[in-house]
């Protein structure tokens, strides 16, 4: 009887929809092997805080006993520590393990067929695959390189949960709070705003938290805290959201080690405010080089540059872009290239490393443009 069951069991017909109609997301190259100048998922070229590694090992109790006992279920101290850096109360505060945990739950909380989302394109490509596998339909709202996008459009999509990236992702560009705020008070539905790279930028929508019930941001700590392996981000919203996130979410959804991590690195502000700056200068300066090269590049807010490769014949477009980035990859150096949209397909996007990467980038370039 049992060989027979198994033998008629037809995973396709279990598979829920939205995950059959949903093709994976495919993240940035991860790879395991030396020798590679890493520009390619925006990490920090700095170690995180030796603080937060101080806190890690403290965490662990030497014998690493500790991984015995489940960690704080709401991760307490770590909501206590950002509601603290931002001046919001702990029920303002929701962690995630990484801040994609924290949009996944938003996708599962707001969107089902019935309620579509919304997003402007182009911007995070996790978004719509969310959305997908949760049978949601996803409308997309052109954005120009410029910023520009319609707040109409968006106010009258249909849809119940709205994503802005700001800065956007991949384009580096930020959205005004006035922007944002005139989309808060439009949108029928709950605005995340996705502020992964908004430590990098002159302002952010924290000030707007408060006024407006429809607010969710969302952090990380895979950027600016240098701690993309830890799995770390968190969402700041009105305490009747987080209340529904927090029916959402895994019971024991980020570790004990990560929640250490995260309170040393929110409470370690010096370290970090000088790893922002260093990262913000070489961004311009490399911006600067750029320039002097011919190279469109689009005014940043994050820890990448979007720019257009130039050829040696002062030509730009997909075809050189295209030529740039294989060169670069021969050369052990990866970049990010986004072909499959007309806006972004003539860019690169180049994360910021340190200032030696960012010349073994540089040199590259300019024996591609030979
Ligand atoms: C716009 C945006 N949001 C969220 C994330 C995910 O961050 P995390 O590592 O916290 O999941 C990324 C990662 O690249 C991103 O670009």
């Amino acid at each position: 009887m049992k060989a027979s069951l198994a033998s008629s069991f037809d995973l396709a017909r279990c598979v829920s929809p939205g995950v059959a109609a949903q093709p994976a997301y495919t993240p940035g190259e991860q790879p395991q092997e030396a020798g590679w100048t890493k520009l390619n998922t925006n990490e920090n070229p700095f170690p995180p805080s030796p603080k937060v590694v101080a806190a890690i090992r403290a965490e662990l109790g030497g014998t690493g006993n500790t991984l015995r006992l489940y960690p704080s279920p709401a991760s307490s101290p770590l909501r206590a520590a950002a509601a603290k850096f931002h001046g919001v109360a702990e029920e303002n505060v929701l962690a995630g393990n990484g801040s994609d945990d924290v949009l996944n739950l938003l996708v599962r909380a707001f969107s089902c067929p019935e309620n579509p989302a919304a997003m402007l394109e182009p911007s995070y490509s996790l978004y719509p695959v969310l959305a997908g596998l949760n049978t949601a339909r996803m409308k997309k709202i052109p954005v120009s390189l410029e910023g520009e996008f319609s707040v109409d459009a968006v106010a009258d999509s249909g849809a119940k949960l709205f994503f802005l990236t700001n800065p956007n992702a991949p384009l580096g560009i930020a959205f005004s709070p006035e922007q944002i705020a005139a989309v808060l008070e439009r949108f029928p539905g709950v605005v995340v705003v996705d502020e992964a790279y908004a430590p990098f930028a002159d302002r952010d929508a924290t000030g707007l938290l408060g006024a407006y019930p429809n607010l969710v941001i969302s952090r990380t700590f895979s950027k600016a805290y240098a701690l993309a392996g830890m799995r770390i981000g968190y969402a700041l919203a009105d305490a009747a959201v987080i209340a529904v996130l927090d029916r959402v979410r895994d019971s024991y959804n980020l570790d004990r080690l990560a929640q250490a991590a995260g309170v040393a690195a929110l409470e370690d502000r010096a370290y970090y405010d000088d790893v922002i700056a260093r990262i913000r200068a070489v961004r311009e300066s490399t911006a600067k080089e750029l320039r002097r090269r011919g190279w469109r590049v689009l005014p940043s807010q994050a820890n990448f540059l979007m720019a257009a490769p130039v050829s040696s014949a002062g030509a730009s477009g997909p075809e050189i872009a295209a030529a740039c980035f294989a060169f670069l990859k021969t050369h052990k150096v990866l970049v990010r290239y986004f072909p499959n949209h007309p806006l972004t397909a003539p860019f690169l996007r180049i994360s910021i490393g340190s200032a030696e990467e960012m010349q073994t980038f540089l040199n590259t370039i300019d024996a591609w443009a030979q």
